[in-house]
């Protein structure tokens, strides 16, 4: 494919360590980590791929894979730790040699500014439920963006808003751990509002986020209504007011806290919108409610369609790739696209021919996407390393590169050979 970007990702919490170094504050996922019970086997991010030390043999690595670009997050507890607007010199200076060695390398450096890690003063100040963190947001952003435009072109402010709203604060599945589904809402709109306020500190540059979006199917035609909730307050929720400077008007929410102009902010034009997929949805409705991440869908759930998972358990299919690809085309016309993370969790240290099969069939999804037109520009595998899986710890594996966290030691497995191929071959 032609003009066409490859890449891996990666975040910073995932893959850092030195957590308490260089002036580093704690995020609310190393006070989570550090709660028992909180994540599979007690896991934290403390070492983590231990890449804080070890990030120039990770750009050997991503020069040996032939990487495009390289999708990281910045930490903000290392920038800017307790949230207030105030610089750390130490923690910003991490990102400046990155960026410089990156671009030495003729890998193009593509920075997330919040991939979760919120610094833990602002969550003990009410966190993203608090409209005043999407200013505070704000401010962290102008920093880094101040100090790295002039290298960076593509910058992504939020990754996956989704999951930080509401898995953050309904179901406590992920940092803080909070569970109160209405608070959830106002993170999600809250979260919306520091990608407007934080895009328009940022002129000059090419602007995006990353949304977790999903393809949503009935398991039959009596779950269509059912679907269409799910859908709403997984993808349109974040969609419409992006692209459409409006919130959908049949979500099963109130919206009370949405303050008059909050959508002209959001609803900015965007340079590129970022799409990570992993599995699809199936759904159908129960007559026995419970607590779920969709407020309002208490009455939904999904279906087992006996389809193969990954270890992670999500179910396997390419076809979902491909129908959210077709449906954005449709549905938010004029934006592009490019997928900021695809990949699998598979526990098979370097001969990992499920990862390859996994990454072969999303591949071939995109090049029909491409093809039917889908103004697709990119693809970012997650991930670069195995890392640390959030609330699995470090049980599952999604790296192109395997970790032996008890020495650091990097070993490049099969799939990131084959993917290697993949980007000489420009993607056939
Ligand atoms: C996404 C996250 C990423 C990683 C993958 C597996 O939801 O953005 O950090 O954990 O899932």
């Amino acid at each position: 494919m032609k003009d066409f970007l490859w890449g891996a990702a990666t975040s910073a919490y995932q893959i850092e360590g030195a957590v308490a170094e260089d002036g580093r504050a704690p995020s609310i996922w190393d006070t989570f980590a550090a709660e028992p019970g909180r994540v599979d086997n007690g896991d934290t991010g403390d070492q983590a791929a231990g890449h804080y030390h070890r990030w120039r043999d990770d750009i050997e690595l991503m020069t040996e894979l032939g990487l495009g670009a390289y999708r990281f997050s910045v930490a903000w507890p290392r920038v800017d730790p307790y949230g207030k607007g105030v610089v750390n010199t130490k923690g910003l200076d991490f990102y400046q040699r990155l960026v410089d060695a990156l671009l030495d390398k003729g890998i193009e450096p593509w920075p997330t500014l919040y991939h979760w890690d919120l610094p833990q003063t602002l969550e003990d100040a009410g966190g993203w439920p608090e409209r005043d963190t999407a200013a505070r947001f704000a401010d962290y952003a102008a920093i880094v963006h101040d100090a790295l435009a002039d290298r960076v072109t593509h910058w992504t402010t939020l990754n996956e808003p989704w999951c930080s709203a509401f898995l953050g604060y309904g179901t406590g599945r992920h940092a803080p751990g909070r569970q109160e589904p209405l608070a959830s809402v106002r993170a999600a709109h809250h979260l919306l509002l520091a990608h407007g306020l934080a895009a328009a500190r940022m002129s000059g540059s090419r602007v995006g986020i990353t949304l977790n979006l999903t393809h949503v199917a009935p398991l039959g035609p009596a779950d269509v209504e059912a679907a269409r909730r799910v859908d709403g307050m997984q993808n349109r929720i974040f969609l419409d007011p992006l692209l459409r400077g409006h919130y959908p008007d049949d979500l099963p929410i109130d919206l009370g806290h949405v303050r008059d102009g909050d959508l002209k902010t959001i609803a900015a034009p965007l340079d590129f919108l970022g799409v990570n997929y992993y599995t699809p949805m199936t759904v159908t409705t129960t007559v026995r409610p419970a607590p779920t991440a969709y407020v309002g869908c208490e009455d939904v759930v999904q279906v087992d369609r006996g389809l193969p998972r990954t270890s992670i358990g999500w179910e396997i299919d390419a076809g979902g790739l491909r129908d959210l690809l077709l449906r954005l085309r449709d549905d938010y016309p004029g934006t592009d696209l490019y997928i900021t993370e695809n990949g699998a969790a598979f526990d098979a240290p370097v001969h990992d021919h499920d990862r390859i099969a996994y990454l072969h069939d999303h591949l071939r999804a995109v090049r029909e996407a491409v093809a039917a037109g889908v103004p697709l520009r990119g693809y970012f595998a997650w991930s670069l390393l195995d890392n640390f899986e959030w609330s699995y710890g470090y049980a599952q594996r999604f790296g192109l590169v395997h970790v032996d966290y008890a020495t650091q030691h990097r070993t490049v497995k099969d799939s990131g050979r084959w993917y290697r191929d993949v980007i000489r071959r420009s993607g056939r």
